[in-house]
């Protein structure tokens, strides 16, 4: 058998154990973009490393919650290392670059799970961030996760929005300026119908992983 050039082999994705497959998506979003939804593997480092580096300093703060513009080592060994049951991250990716990342994390036995998001600036507003909230709760749900809870800032409306807008029961309060909401994932009537609003706009496809 030839052997494979140093260049492939580096390129290759290499799948954890566990790696969930089938929560790979190919996506044309509302306009016209096309992208790829996946759980995150360990050799998304660099990638990640990169996708934070090129956020501006709002979206950081809006995640973060303070002036964060690098990611140490263990941020990025523990945002890339997932068990794709307690925790999990899917991101999106265009050509090879990493364009958004959203996880949720639950402790082990617990039925809610915490989650986050963030989109690259020039790639916000198009729908990506829902499309996360969406295929995370259905990966939620298939591992048991009944609720998620987030921790957002006041100030962030787009966040917000995209938990008011999904078509969950969100119940929010607030404290010194960060907003909790928590609501349940079930399959409701409300849920299935503002789903099935946004799937009228975008094509979401089983897809391979690249
Ligand atoms: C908050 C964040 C994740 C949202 O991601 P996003 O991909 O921009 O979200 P969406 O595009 O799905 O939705 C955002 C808004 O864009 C609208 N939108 C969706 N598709 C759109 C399109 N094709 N054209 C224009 N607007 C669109 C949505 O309707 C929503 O606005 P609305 O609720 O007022 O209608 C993103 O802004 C971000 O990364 N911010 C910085 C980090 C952050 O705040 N993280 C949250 C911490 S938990």
């Amino acid at each position: 058998m030839p052997a494979q050039s140093p260049i492939m082999d580096a390129a290759a994705p290499v799948f954890p154990p566990g790696y969930p497959h089938d929560l790979e998506r190919e996506v044309i979003g509302d306009g016209g973009l096309r992208f790829r939804l996946r759980p995150i593997r360990p050799d998304d480092a660099a990638r990640l490393v990169s996708f934070h580096r090129h956020l501006s300093p709002h979206s950081v703060y809006m995640r973060f919650f303070t002036f964060h513009p690098t990611l140490s080592d263990a941020e990025v060994a523990r945002f890339t290392t997932v068990d794709y049951a307690d925790r999990l991250a899917l991101v999106a990716t265009v050509d090879d670059r990493l364009v958004a990342v959203g996880r949720f994390d639950r402790a082990p036995g617990e039925t809610e799970a915490e989650v986050a998001f963030i989109v690259a600036d020039e790639f916000q507003h198009h729908g990506i961030g829902t499309l996360l909230l969406d295929e995370l709760a259905r990966a939620a749900r298939e591992r048991g996760v009944e609720a998620f809870r987030a921790d957002t800032l006041a100030e962030n409306s787009a966040m917000l929005d995209v938990f008011r807008h999904a078509g969950f029961p969100v119940s929010s309060s607030i404290e010194y300026g960060t907003v909790t909401l928590r609501f349940p994932i079930q399959l409701t009537d409300d849920y299935r119908a503002a789903l099935a609003a946004r799937e009228a706009t975008r094509s979401v496809q089983p897809g391979a992983a690249t």
